[in-house]
């Protein structure tokens, strides 16, 4: 069978056409399925950027692996926000997106017959790129009883000498849940004594909703030593969906080989991004992330309240702009999701989109107007 063939069917297409069928007959959907923000970019940073869109030294080919002002830019943030020291000239890479990036990861390293450890539940693109690459994805477990983390003797028990890489993701899509320091040294060492790159995808990082920063792996594993690689992103830290800007950090051979594949690929990010970028990172970081995170926080706390209220079972998150909840009744996830669009008008993803291990749960994305939140929290309050 050909790489192609191998790739899984896309979970959403089913779900979406339902949604388009109960807008063609005249439901009044409301849309809480999606994890793509609803608010725009800080006006700031569109200023930034018409700035540099009208400088025709943003018109030509890119810096190919990120313009040094942007990589010196992304060291000096990694400083100041995690305390993490590298070297922007070999440890940094800019990416178009972090999807781009982990895309790639597997055609560095993975040759016809080797394995990557992929979570269940997870971000499905760890996987295919693996399959695309002529790999295995190996999945493992992530359970409500460990937190949706994963257990590290499952873990020792998967690699084998084909095993190059292991993809986690903290702060975690779809569950919510966060990493600390005790377990990314636990995860580091494993690899390290294994032999396996460890990468964590830190798309939601900067999502942090109770307050202060989360732990980056790179906090607690040497990047300058360990064969780690972390894959951070704009999009969600500044309402940047559609810009397509990302980085990694990690160690200076896999950012070397990450940028060699890349050399082939694409020809960088646009220059007026990746100045908005550096500037987005610089002194005002904090200022400006203030404005994008909290109005998920007063999002998540009211709708939590008015689900809890219900009776539903929800996660209790630190981080990620999703509200993961435990269908009520037993109810198979594809089925409930089903019936809350038919009956009720709701859209939510079940938890089986994100893999088997999904089953049993539903997520909520909080990237919906307030209202839709509202009425859509009413809805399944009153409904089962
Ligand atoms: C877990 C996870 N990783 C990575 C991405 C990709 O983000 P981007 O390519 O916009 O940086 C997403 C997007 O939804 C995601 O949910």
């Amino acid at each position: 069978m050909g790489r192609l063939q191998k790739l899984p069917p896309y979970l959403f297409a089913a779900l979406d056409a339902a949604k388009r069928r109960a807008r063609e007959a005249g439901v009044a959907v409301v849309d809480l399925g999606i994890g793509d923000p609803d608010r725009p970019t800080p006006p700031e940073l569109i200023d930034v950027m018409a700035r540099a869109i009208a400088d025709p030294a943003c018109h030509r080919y890119p810096a190919q692996r990120g313009d040094m002002v942007l990589r010196t830019a992304i060291a000096t943030w990694l400083q100041r926000r995690h305390g993490v020291a590298v070297d922007p000239a070999t440890q940094v890479l800019v990416l178009l997106g972090s999807k781009e990036g982990l895309g790639h990861l597997p055609v560095t390293c993975v040759q016809e017959g080797d394995n990557t450890l992929v979570p269940d539940i997870g971000y499905p693109v760890y996987g295919q790129a693996t399959i695309l690459a002529g790999g295995e994805p190996r999945t493992f477990h992530l359970t409500a009883a460990n937190g949706f983390r994963p257990d590290l003797a499952e873990l020792d028990a998967l690699i084998d000498d084909r095993t190059r890489l292991l993809f986690l993701n903290y702060p975690n899509n779809p569950t919510g849940a966060t990493a600390d320091p005790v377990f990314w040294r636990q995860v580091a060492d494993l690899c390290a004594r294994r032999g396996v790159t460890l990468v964590n995808d830190a798309a939601y990082l900067e999502m942090s909703l109770d307050g202060g920063a989360q732990p980056c792996l790179l906090a607690t594993a040497d990047a300058t030593k360990e064969r780690v690689i972390e894959l951070h992103s704009l999009s969600k830290m500044f309402n940047m969906t559609g810009w397509r800007v990302a980085f990694a950090v990690g160690h200076p051979e896999l950012i070397e080989s990450l940028g060699r594949v890349k050399d082939t690929m694409d020809s960088g990010v646009f220059t007026a991004i990746q100045r908005t970028a550096a500037y987005a990172l610089g002194p005002d970081f904090e200022r400006l992330l203030a404005g994008v995170a909290e109005p998920y926080r007063a999002r998540r706390n009211r709708l939590v309240a008015t689900l809890e209220q219900a009776g539903y079972e929800i996660f209790p998150a630190k981080a990620t702009f999703y509200v993961w909840c435990r269908v009520p009744g037993g109810e198979g996830s594809a089925a409930y999701c089903q019936r809350a669009l038919a009956e009720i008008g709701v859209v939510v993803t079940p938890g089986t989109g994100f893999g088997t291990g999904g089953e049993g749960w539903f997520r909520i994305s909080l990237t919906a107007s307030e209202t839709d939140l509202e009425e859509g929290a009413r809805r399944l309050a009153g409904w089962r």
